[in-house]
């Protein structure tokens, strides 16, 4: 399987503190990656490195072949990328966000409105789409964010936390949906959480951060059934959720 996105020794300061310490990853084509850690394990910062938008104190990286150090433009053409927050306009519709990012990203106006009815049936928006954003649940905004990373027919999402104070429903709602993009689309997932369960629920493989270290990673079974340590996922977790 190709590698989509490759870390070697990435690591981040600052100050005197080791945001990300030499970190290496990878991500195959296909997967759905859980990036999972405690608040402040180093998340978010790696993410931004991948995308170019911090530079790596020390370390590599490489999305899509790409180095975003040097051509961060062309990653995040072709990765789509969900912040913590999102955010639209809301004085505008859905469909009229939408339309911005389609514009931004040299669609014809054409093709904008087909890419855009995809993107809202593909989140369960298609109905919803003339409504002001202003007006959107929680949930509803997260699923639009993804809705617009769809218009760039994405090969790989990363996602930082999509499920960041979802109630139960939204929270489900995004998880198939990010589930149903992997299957159905064939695009490979990174997607970043504090919670186990969601990304047991839904992940091929993790990597648990640690205070900015790669603590562990491998698939959900091998890590689950670690028998050197014989304790379970959710005990190794917890470890780390202490220290972290
Ligand atoms: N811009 C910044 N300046 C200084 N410290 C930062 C900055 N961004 C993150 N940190 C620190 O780096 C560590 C990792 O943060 P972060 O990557 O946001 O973790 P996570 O996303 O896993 O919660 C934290 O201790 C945080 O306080
Ligand atoms: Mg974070």
């Amino acid at each position: 399987m190709a590698a989509l996105i490759e870390t070697k020794g990435l690591t981040k300061r600052y100050g005197a503190q080791l945001a990300v310490d030499r970190l290496d990853l990878t991500v195959s084509e296909g997967e759905i990656f859980g990036f999972l850690g405690p608040n402040g394990a180093g998340k978010t910062t790696t993410i931004l490195m991948l995308l170019g938008l911090t530079e790596p104190t020390a370390g590599e990286a490489r999305v899509l072949g790409v180095d975003p150090v040097r051509d961060p433009l062309r990653v995040k053409r072709h990765v789509g990328y969900l912040p913590e927050s999102v955010g639209f306009y809301d004085d505008l519709t859905a469909r009229e966000n939408l339309r911005f990012i389609a514009e931004l990203n040299g669609l014809s106006e054409a093709e904008a409105e087909k890419k855009i009815d995809e993107a809202l049936r593909a989140v369960e928006l298609a109905d919803q789409g003339d409504k002001l954003v202003g007006a959107y649940s929680h949930g509803m905004r997260q699923r639009l964010g993804i809705g617009e990373l769809l218009i760039k027919d994405p090969k790989l999402l990363i996602l930082d936390e999509p499920t960041g104070g979802l109630d139960p429903d939204g929270t489900n709602k995004m998880l198939d949906l990010i589930v149903s993009l992997n299957k159905e689309r064939g695009i490979t997932v990174m997607l970043s959480s504090h919670l186990l369960n969601q990304v047991q629920r839904i992940c091929s493989r993790v990597g648990i951060m640690s205070k900015g270290r790669l603590a562990a990673a491998g698939t959900i079974e091998e890590l689950a059934a670690d028998k050197e340590s014989g304790m379970d996922l959710e005990r190794i977790y917890m470890t780390f959720f202490k220290e972290g």
